[in-house]
């Protein structure tokens, strides 16, 4: 791969089509998320070796409890697994892993990792794995906004100090903005995955579920992300003479 790529500083996965990754294949969605989880323990590795700073990954958002007990079960039992994966993993290669979402309704299980993981690896500097579990963008800038009039309540802040910085460190984390945005199994949708962090994110949706997003694959979105001329409201590079 070209040497001379910008690599973006945050990237944000949308970790979709496990469930139709397996029925292609004839097995269970369980052995679907099995192997979504498998791929992402090597994925998100290379990803940090790259140059990435910050990943965050949409793991299980606050509508996923509408599945079966079955799948949700499932889901949480392989998340008190693959955490400490992760962590075992990461922790060797200095990245901090960081959890985003509500805590309620988690059983304690996976709370009690969470807690573990993020304590274990808190002074880790290389970057952050940020893993967004229960989590809903909505919900967040709810949250942001009790902590926010709590505070104002409680003289700890003014409404003047109120602006972008502000609100952003009220997020569950405290993190740059989104450069690029991936969601795999060719769905076009954010389903409420960091409305705000992701306001100038570059957008890409390959067709692949993500079983099959090999570290290939996020090759190619490096590239695609290289392509793209990121304006933020202003105007082309190469127009700028006048
Ligand atoms: C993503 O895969 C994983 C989670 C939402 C937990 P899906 O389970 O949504 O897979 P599809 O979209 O049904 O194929
Ligand atoms: C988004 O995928 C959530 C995660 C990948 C964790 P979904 O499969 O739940 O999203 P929809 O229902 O297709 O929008
Ligand atoms: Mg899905």
């Amino acid at each position: 791969m070209n040497n001379n790529l910008v690599i973006p500083n945050h990237v944000a996965i949308i970790l979709d089509g496990n469930g139709r990754w397996a029925q292609a294949k004839g097995k269970t969605r369980s052995e679907g998320h099995y192997a979504g989880f498998n791929n992402l323990d090597k994925l998100s590795e290379y990803i940090f070796e790259k140059g990435v700073q910050v990943l965050s990954v949409y793991a299980f958002s606050t509508e996923n409890f509408k599945r079966t007990k079955e799948e949700v079960n499932y889901l949480m039992d392989l998340f008190t697994e693959g955490f400490k994966r992760y962590s075992k993993r990461l922790n060797k290669k200095d990245i901090r892993i960081v959890f985003s979402g509500r805590r309620e309704p988690l059983p304690n299980k996976v709370l009690k990792i969470m807690d573990k993981i993020t304590e274990d690896t808190t002074n880790n500097k290389k970057g952050i794995f940020n893993i967004c579990v229960n989590y809903g963008g909505q919900y967040e800038l709810v949250d942001a906004v009790k902590e926010i009039a709590n505070k104002i309540q409680n003289n700890q802040l003014t409404l003047n100090e109120i602006d972008l910085i502000t609100l952003n460190s009220h997020m569950y984390n405290n993190l740059p903005p989104v450069d690029l945005m991936i969601r795999t199994s060719g769905e076009y949708r954010l389903s409420n995955f960091l409305l705000f962090q992701n306001a100038y994110a570059e957008f890409y949706f390959p067709d692949v579920y993500f079983p099959a997003f090999t570290t290939e694959e996020f090759d190619k979105a490096i590239i695609e992300y290289n392509k793209r001329d990121r304006r933020y409201g202003g105007i082309k590079n190469d127009n700028q003479s006048n």
